[in-house]
């Protein structure tokens, strides 16, 4: 089918460096396929050292001018760049569900989601402020400034392929940063139209540059910005032995770093929870993006005392999930990325049931829809042997693990070297309180299944990186603090 857009010119097929739409240097392009069909419908730059070197000399050159442009200022670009977003939504929604396959419903919302961090970071510029020290002695100013780190280089994921570089690039220049931005490859194309609309909004030439690479040429990017000293800062969202190369690679000019890297969410049900919030949480946690997000829950483990009637308000629910092509206005779960996200849920699924897993409901790929579908699907008899408790499943898979021990459970929920979400349902406040403090995350959902907001800071702690996203924090993480102190004032 083909991709028809209101404003047809979102489709770019470029990069965009210093302010012009260009092919790479060494003249190569790579597919983009839709993820329903397995099928190229575009193809974009693949982007080498080159394409990254001139990204970088122009996001340098580019730095001066826009860290004097008043905080007001910036924040008015931003404001401009929201609002032609929230008016391109659908268009900007149509991408992703092509090169992603969200359902379009969950592809327009996302886009609201995006928008949201460049609203609420628009918001925040003019507010950046510092402090104003009591000096321990006469004579003396002492004050603590921000300013902006300078270049930052922006790696996004496929998965959220605009809220994730949304919330990179608008913190970055409402501190009066500026970008060299590589969107995952499997999706350049709702990030190049982000920078066609960030270029309409008035973002000056140079402040923001995107190049696109292929899986084989992505390396030879960021190599480049890696070892260069001017990219002062480096974001990324993705795997976490990914974020581990970056970090070691970045050490060498130690760069500042955000890493939102691997999750292995626990979700906990207590035999006190509302068992119909408990399960209308999950469904929203699990479920979204087809079980493709970082926060989504990969262990559930729910109290003996409700065990079963749990699974079964919970398999009514995964079992009437409509699973079809974004193209279908009732999908509510699109394909998965690859063919390498569909062996994974698979193989996650065999191993539970050969270790003596029992399935619920789904269980199966769907190669009627396309060779990328799998059923969204309920295991209970879950235990620590499976695969799932080590590794994200990043797929619509619930394993449910029984427990009947608070102290027990936290220790399993814990029981992983990640630590970006963790969610529990319970109506007891004392036990509240010792869950919030006890589990080891940096998002803690209680009694609440969908927790990410542009005004709060997401990331993670252990194994799922650092560095916070949104919220006033989000913008600090493109600032650093200088200290000024003026002494001879006391004459
Ligand atoms: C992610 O999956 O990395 C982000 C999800 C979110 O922002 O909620």
């Amino acid at each position: 089918m083909p991709l028809t857009l209101q404003r047809p010119d979102l489709l770019r097929l470029t990069h965009y460096i210093d302010g012009r739409w260009c092919e790479a240097v060494g003249g190569a392009r790579f597919e983009v396929d839709d993820p329903a069909l397995v099928r190229a419908f575009a193809s974009v730059p693949d982007g080498d050292a080159r394409d990254a070197a001139a990204a970088l000399e122009a996001a340098h050159a580019a730095f001066p001018a826009w860290r004097a442009v008043s905080a007001r200022e910036r924040s008015r670009a931003l404001a401009r760049w929201n609002a032609l977003v929230l008016q391109h939504k659908d268009d900007l929604g149509r991408l992703i569900s092509r090169e992603q396959g969200k359902p379009l419903g969950e592809a327009v919302g996302e886009i609201l989601y995006a928008a949201s961090y460049i609203e609420w970071f628009a918001g925040e510029a003019p507010r950046i402020s510092g402090d104003v020290i009591a000096a321990p002695m006469a004579g003396r100013q002492m004050l603590a400034v921000k300013e902006p780190v300078g270049v930052i280089a922006a790696i996004s994921p496929w998965n959220f392929p605009a809220a994730m570089i949304a919330r990179k690039i608008a913190p970055a220049l409402a501190a009066g940063c500026t970008v060299v931005a590589k969107p995952a490859e499997d999706t350049p194309l709702t990030a190049l139209a982000l920078v066609a609309l960030a270029e309409e909004a008035g973002v000056p030439p140079g402040v923001l540059n995107l190049v696109t690479a292929s899986r084989a040429n992505a390396a030879s990017v960021v190599d480049v910005w890696l070892a260069d000293a001017r990219v002062r800062k480096l974001t990324f969202t993705g795997s976490t032995p990914v974020g581990q190369h970056l970090a070691r690679e970045s050490a060498t000019t130690l760069k500042k770093l955000s890493l939102e890297l691997g999750g292995n969410a626990p979700f906990l049900v207590f035999e006190d929870a509302d068992l119909d919030a408990a399960v209308d949480g999950l469904m929203a946690a699990k479920f979204r993006n087809a079980g493709q997000t970082c926060v989504c829950p990969n262990r559930i483990y729910v109290h003996d005392a409700v065990h079963d009637a749990f699974v079964a308000k919970l398999a009514a629910r995964v079992a009437a999930l409509k699973v079809a092509p974004a193209t279908d206005p009732l999908a509510q779960i699109g394909p998965l990325i690859n063919a390498k996200a569909v062996e994974k849920v698979e193989r996650h699924v065999r191993d539970a049931l050969a270790k003596g897993a029992t399935l619920v409901t789904g269980g199966q790929r769907l190669p009627e829809l396309g060779p990328n579908f799998h059923q969204p699907t309920v295991l209970t008899g879950a235990n620590d042997d499976m695969a799932f408790s080590r590794e994200e499943t990043f797929g619509p898979v619930a394993p449910v693990f029984r427990f009947t021990d608070e102290d027990a459970v936290v220790a399993a929920a814990n029981g992983t070297p990640y630590g970006l979400a963790a969610y529990f349902y319970t109506r007891d406040v004392r036990r509240i309180a010792r869950l919030a403090a006890a589990l080891e995350a940096g998002l803690v959902g209680i009694n609440e299944g969908a927790v990410s907001s542009e005004a709060a800071p997401f990331g993670g702690i252990k194994a799922s990186g650092y560095g916070r996203e949104g919220s006033r924090h989000g913008l600090d993480e493109y600032m650093q603090l200088k200290y000024l102190c003026q002494g001879g004032l006391d004459g």
